[in-house]
């Protein structure tokens, strides 16, 4: 990409460099292929150390074609996780990663998996007689060959019910008070729903709570059926939390409480928009609400019910212990082998995954190839580069999961951050989600690369130009891999995406031929994640001091405090925050001043080598601190005291989930006891982040506030 590298170049460079730079590029881009030449760049302590960006970005000639191929054959059949299809895009992956030259490694895990058995939908008259039995098929004009699994929901139990069926909306808290205002009520009877309310676990669990025996979930008009986990309470193995679900490994039984919360106590299953439309016209009861109607799925007849039909479900879960195979390519660091960047995809799919998830998969491949390119060229990380391919993603970041449950320690002491690709491509607008340190290197790398759907534009300028401007999400969301990192390693973590959402999510459409129809036709949209990804773990990997910037991080913590405050009634508890995080900031502005000094020394002179590591560990380890060892309460696998999910799924906050679970748990406590109940969370926090700032100093914490017990002892 000569665009981008010629930006890079200081305006008062020597004319001689552009010239040098400029036949470089064109012999590379004529060479193509073939290992590539030293680009270099002034280094700020003088000299010229390599420009890997520049390098990785020369390697994008041709590389949109050769990312459709991989895509191409990834794609040839569906691969469950678990399934003996998954073997042909493991045995790609693994060829490619070797073929690169990259060091791979191999990890199996044997989780409990979840898989459908048989399974009936029928629509019977008041007297219990057959009026029609209903598809549980995707929709007819969709050809779909005997291997693709049927649409289902991972975990749902066996059972059924011959029961009234009322249609619930989103299903959603809210969506059970409106029918509660026109007298109509779910127990004892069938929900019927339709996707949007969020996780899909949690409207069933909803559900449950209120009564419901089963739960029928409607796919979009405009797509197919969604398939999809139900399990409750986190990420990995239901029956090895906290550890790996390697073939010794202990289980735990079935009765165990912690096993039983993870499970959903009633069946439930997904079923296309026609289905539920010919259940939904059958029922009388009370109109359906207007406000229901309009993003709905278009029922123009019928009520909410209950009844006057009756609806015959029946399922039957197929439960099996299956083998998984997580794949790793490694590149060891030359001067940081023990300090790891982690990139990782998840390669197996519910149906073809096109989009979901290799579309990722593709654009690692692609990383994998330049980067083994670039060693050939005599590069080398200074520190460990690797690239992960994970299982059973779709069951709940399984394979992910028990690797880092595995390895924790390793992780804890090692990992500098964890960048994850989960669908690449589902359509149109770059978006991003990280932990705040990580803000503007997103930011800045994005001005190295190419807009794919605008010519002469840089992401960052159409990203910029999004409604709200730059906009970068906080992941409390559990749905890709990064979960196990940041929520329960306490890693840094970044999640890449083009295009917020695709009709296929989850369905038989999720195909090949959507992608290169509808989703990507010239791969340029991959090409530009493959390069964003890239960028970043090149500067992690690169970059003499890590590019951290934790006064980023005290400002979103600050905003954070401010959208609490306004949220609370008494805004006491969330002032005693603010000390700390201005504590926060001022040890990140210290540490900006170290780096600031480290880059007028000579990078290899040996002080200065001791000091930059110095820094690194204190840069390193700051996220670690907001983890809180004994977990959430109630939810002891989820460490992460800034972000990790809310326990009530439908929750607006996406930070402090601590205080957002004493808030939605405190509805019958009197105010006192509430108050005392979010203090305690908010004390939580604000020693996590007391933690933080001394780790960014690398100091034992500090004796700085004034201390009066004597008015909590007097009476
Ligand atoms: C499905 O039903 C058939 C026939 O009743 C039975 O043989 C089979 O075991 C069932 N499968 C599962 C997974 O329950
Ligand atoms: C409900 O469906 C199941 C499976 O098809 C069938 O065995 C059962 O007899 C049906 N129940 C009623 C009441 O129709
Ligand atoms: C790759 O992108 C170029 C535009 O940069 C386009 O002309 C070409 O057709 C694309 N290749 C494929 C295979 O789509
Ligand atoms: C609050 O209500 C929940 C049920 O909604 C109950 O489980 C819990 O014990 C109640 N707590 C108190 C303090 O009454
Ligand atoms: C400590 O608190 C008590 C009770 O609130 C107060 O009477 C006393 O003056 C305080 N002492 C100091 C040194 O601030």
């Amino acid at each position: 990409m000569p665009h981008a590298v010629l930006a890079r170049l200081p305006p008062g460079s020597v004319r001689l460099v552009i010239a040098f730079g400029l036949l470089l590029l064109v012999s590379l881009l004529v060479l193509r292929r073939r290992p590539a030449g030293p680009l270099t760049r002034a280094s700020a302590g003088g000299g010229r150390i390599p420009d890997t960006a520049a390098l990785f970005l020369s390697l994008s000639a041709g590389a949109n074609a050769s990312i459709k191929a991989d895509l191409r054959a990834l794609t040839a059949g569906p691969h469950l996780a678990g399934t003996a299809d998954a073997a042909g895009p493991a045995a790609h992956v693994l060829g490619r990663l070797r073929a690169a030259g990259l060091q791979t490694l191999t990890r199996e895990y044997s989780p409990l998996l979840s898989y459908p058995g048989n399974a009936s939908l029928a629509l019977l008259r008041p007297d219990g007689s057959l009026l029609a039995r209903l598809s549980l098929d995707e929709p007819a004009d969709e050809v779909r060959p005997r291997r693709l699994v049927p649409p289902y929901h991972a975990y749902a139990p066996s059972g059924g019910a011959v029961a009234e069926a009322v249609y619930v909306n989103l299903g959603r808290e809210e969506d059970y008070a409106a029918l509660e205002r026109i007298g109509v009520g779910v127990r004892g009877r069938v929900a019927v729903a339709r996707r949007g309310g969020g996780y899909r676990g949690g409207v069933v669990a909803r559900a449950a709570e209120k009564g419901a025996v089963a739960v029928l979930i409607a796919g979009r008009p405009d797509g197919g059926v969604e398939r999809g986990v139900v399990l409750l309470g986190g990420p990995g193995d239901p029956l090895t939390p906290g550890w790996a679900a390697t073939g010794r490994a202990e289980r735990l039984g079935f009765d165990d409480e912690a096993v039983k919360r993870r499970f959903p106590k009633i069946p439930s299953m997904p079923v296309s928009a026609e289905t539920a439309v010919e259940i939904i016209r059958s029922l009388g009861g009370p109109a359906i609400p207007a406000d229901w109607q309009e993003a709905g799925l278009g029922v123009d007849a019928g009520g909410v019910g209950p009844g006057p039909t009756l609806v015959n479900f029946t399922y039957q879960e197929d439960r099996k212990f299956e083998t998984i195979q997580d794949i790793f390519g490694v590149i060891k660091g030359s001067e940081e082998p023990d300090r790891y960047v982690i990139l990782g995809n998840h390669r197996d799919a519910w149906t073809y995954g096109a989009v979901d998830p290799n579309s990722g998969t593709a654009s690692l491949l692609d990383i994998a190839r330049r980067l083994g390119i670039m060693l050939q060229s005599g590069w080398k990380p200074r520190r460990s580069i690797i690239l992960c391919s994970w299982d059973a993603e779709e069951f709940g970041m399984i394979g992910s999961t028990e690797w880092v449950e595995e390895n924790l320690a390793d992780l804890h002491s090692k990992a500098v951050a964890y960048l994850n690709v989960d669908c690449a491509v589902q359509g149109v607008g770059f978006f991003a989600g990280s932990t705040p340190q990580l803000d503007k290197l997103l930011v800045d790398v994005t001005r190295q690369v190419k807009d794919p759907d605008v010519m002469g534009k840089m992401v960052h300028d159409t990203w910029n130009e999004m409604d709200g401007g730059i906009s970068i999400e906080r992941l409390a969301r559990t749905d890709s891999d990064f979960a196990p990192f940041l929520h329960h390693a306490g890693i840094p973590s970044v999640d890449l995406y083009y295009g917020k959402e695709f009709p296929g999510y989850h369905t038989a459409l999720d195909s090949y031929n959507w992608m290169e129809k509808f989703g990507d036709p010239l791969f340029l949209r991959h090409l530009a994640i493959t390069e964003i990804w890239g960028l970043l773990a090149l500067r992690l990997a690169d970059d003499p001091v890590l590019p951290f910037d934790y006064q980023v991080y005290a400002s979103q913590l600050q905003e954070h405090t401010n959208a609490l405050s306004a949220l609370m009634s008494n805004s006491q508890a969330v002032n005693l925050m603010n000390g700390f995080i201005n504590d926060l900031s001022g040890a990140a502005t210290e540490v900006l001043k170290e780096a600031k000094k480290l880059q007028q020394l000579d990078l290899y002179d040996e002080h200065a080598r001791m000091r930059r590591r110095s820094l690194n560990d204190h840069l390193l380890l700051a996220e670690r601190s907001f983890l809180q060892a004994e977990g959430l309460q109630g939810r002891a696998w989820f460490k992460h005291l800034l972000y990790s999910p809310p326990e009530d799924y439908e929750s607006k906050l996406s930070f402090f989930p601590g205080i957002a679970d004493a808030i939605s748990r405190s509805g019958n406590l009197s105010a006192e006891e509430r108050e005392v109940s979010i203090q305690h969370e908010v004390w939580k926090v604000s020693r996590a982040i007391q933690r933080a700032a001394s780790v960014l100093r690398g100091e034992f914490s500090r004796q700085n506030e004034p201390s009066n017990l004597s008015s909590l002892v007097t009476p």
